[in-house]
């Protein structure tokens, strides 16, 4: 039991690795709170230092979630008739620790990257299809928030018509809410047509 619950809390450590501002200090000697949309996530790390630090914050992000699932489902062999349970714990704790950071003063990014590795472990059908929606609204707005917000509500949506268990739509509405909840100014800034599009930005 200790062991199950031990795993869990891991979970949250990993979702905590602050990967956009390492890589950003340790690479490129830039704090990335300090530019851009401020965030420390894969679009500010893309806008702010480029491709190659945009693209390696993604996948080490992503890659927390995918943990957070992981270490959920291993937690989950404690409490074998509950791992539907772990398995979600872990992921919400990952994305939890992204954006509380228990190394940032519990400050952190938005949660869509860490989120979507879980959802690509959870329901890796669905990731699909709201990957699609996220590409397509990117795309053609050059708006990753309002990408992230609206794929954010397909998660549970599609979770659902996918007959997904009870629990897997909740924690996608759970999920959904804290990552909408989370691009709380980046609404405030595409109301007021102030949002920064995804192209690289001078920060000098
Ligand atoms: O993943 C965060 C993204 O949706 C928005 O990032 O830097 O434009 O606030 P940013």
């Amino acid at each position: 039991m200790i062991t199950g619950i031990l795993l869990l809390l891991l979970a949250y450590v990993a979702g905590s690795f602050p990967s956009g501002l390492i890589i950003g200090k340790t690479f490129y000697h830039v704090d990335l709170r300090d530019y851009g949309s401020h965030n420390i996530g894969a679009t500010n790390a893309y806008r702010v230092l480029g491709k190659a630090a945009g693209a390696a914050v993604l996948l080490l992000d992503t890659s927390k979630g995918v943990l957070g699932v992981y270490l959920g489902q291993w937690s989950g062999v404690c409490f074998p008739e509950y791992m539907t349970y772990t398995m979600i714990a872990g992921g919400l704790l990952a994305i939890a620790g992204h954006s509380c950071s228990l190394f940032l003063k519990f400050k952190g990014g938005k949660g869509v990257a860490t989120g979507l590795g879980v959802i690509l472990y959870l329901a890796p059908q669905e990731t699909l299809i709201v990957f699609l929606i996220w590409a397509v609204i990117v795309m053609i707005t050059r708006f990753v928030s309002l990408g992230s917000i609206v794929a954010a509500l397909f998660v549970p949506i599609t979770m659902y018509l996918f007959g997904e268990p009870a629990a897997i739509v909740v924690f996608g509405v759970i999920a959904a809410l804290f990552v909408i909840i989370r691009h709380k100014d980046n609404i405030i800034r595409l109301l007021q047509g102030k949002e920064l599009k995804v192209k690289r930005i001078n920060k000098n």
